[in-house]
């Protein structure tokens, strides 16, 4: 049984690099337990910023972020470690190990909850294969459980990357531009599944993406980033090109859309 979605909560944060950079700048936002939101602003604007500071992959350096009722601000060793076990994160390039089954890919999900000498020699519980099995189903590619993750389309890996977090049963699944090295049906593919997983297990998820054709159909909440600040905060739907503008600080080009033509309402 997966643990309900926990709430996210920003409160005032900030964060500048040790070169001096700032990727955040006063960030409040609260993110509902079992929301679904999509990041959208140009490259540079704070997106990964935004997502790793969550569970600490970039330390903050001002405010507080709440994941349920933990402060992040103060986590180190084992209480961060349970903290990060709770959130699985969906990464651009995938990051499966290409030699191996798909299955076992799937069941690193699970080294969080059983770091064991019997994991190290694949003798995993039958519950664990079970949940990865049920896990690969849910992304509709079970079929593949015993092929070699390198045959796999970028796309089949994407969704076993997402499979992989779900075994993992996360309370927040956070994911860094999913869909930037997919072309257009296949993003909209691991898009729904997304919106499903979100929607039937009541994951919270945030969701990076520079395309805002993509993220105005997919972000019923959609967070505008520019130069680190939230400048929108607000329905996908009612984000027209003027919203669109004022997020990426210019007019838009064919390049801010996935799907051609673009069709703007
Ligand atoms: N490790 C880092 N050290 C210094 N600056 C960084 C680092 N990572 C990102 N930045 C800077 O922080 C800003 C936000 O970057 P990032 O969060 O990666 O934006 P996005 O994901 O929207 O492209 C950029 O100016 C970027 O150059
Ligand atoms: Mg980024």
């Amino acid at each position: 049984m997966t643990p309900a979605g926990a709430g996210i909560c920003f409160d005032g944060v900030g964060v500048t690099y040790p070169n001096g950079v700032v990727g955040l700048r006063d960030v409040s936002l609260d993110i509902e337990p079992g929301e679904m939101v999509v990041v959208v602003g140009l490259s540079g604007a704070g997106k990964s910023t935004l997502v790793r500071s969550i569970n600490s992959l970039v330390p903050f350096t001002s405010g507080e972020i709440t994941v349920g009722d933990v402060a992040v601000s103060g986590l180190r060793g084992k209480a961060l470690r349970r903290l990060r076990s709770e959130i699985g994160m969906v990464f651009q390039s995938f990051n499966l190990a290409r030699r191996t089954t798909v299955l076992n890919n799937v069941l690193m999900g699970r080294l969080y909850a059983a770091p064991t000498w019997r994991t190290m020699l694949g003798l995993w519980p039958a519950s664990d294969v079970e949940l990865a099995m049920q896990s690969l189903e849910r992304v509709e590619i079970v079929q593949k459980a015993y092929a070699n993750a390198s045959e796999l389309s970028g796309g089949q890996q994407q969704r076993v990357a997402i499979a992989r977090t779900l075994a993992q049963q996360p309370r927040v699944i956070l994911a860094d531009e999913p869909v930037a090295s997919l072309d257009p049906p296949t993003s909209h593919v691991v898009m729904r599944d997304l919106q499903r997983i979100n929607a039937e297990l009541g994951i919270t998820v945030v969701v990076n993406l520079h395309f805002l054709d993509l993220a105005r159909r997919y972000g019923n909440r959609l967070i505008g980033l520019r130069a680190g600040e939230v400048v929108y905060d607000g329905p996908g739907a009612d984000a027209d090109e003027k919203v669109f503008e004022s997020i990426y600080g210019r007019s838009l080009t064919a390049e801010d859309v996935l799907d051609t033509p673009a069709r703007l309402t």
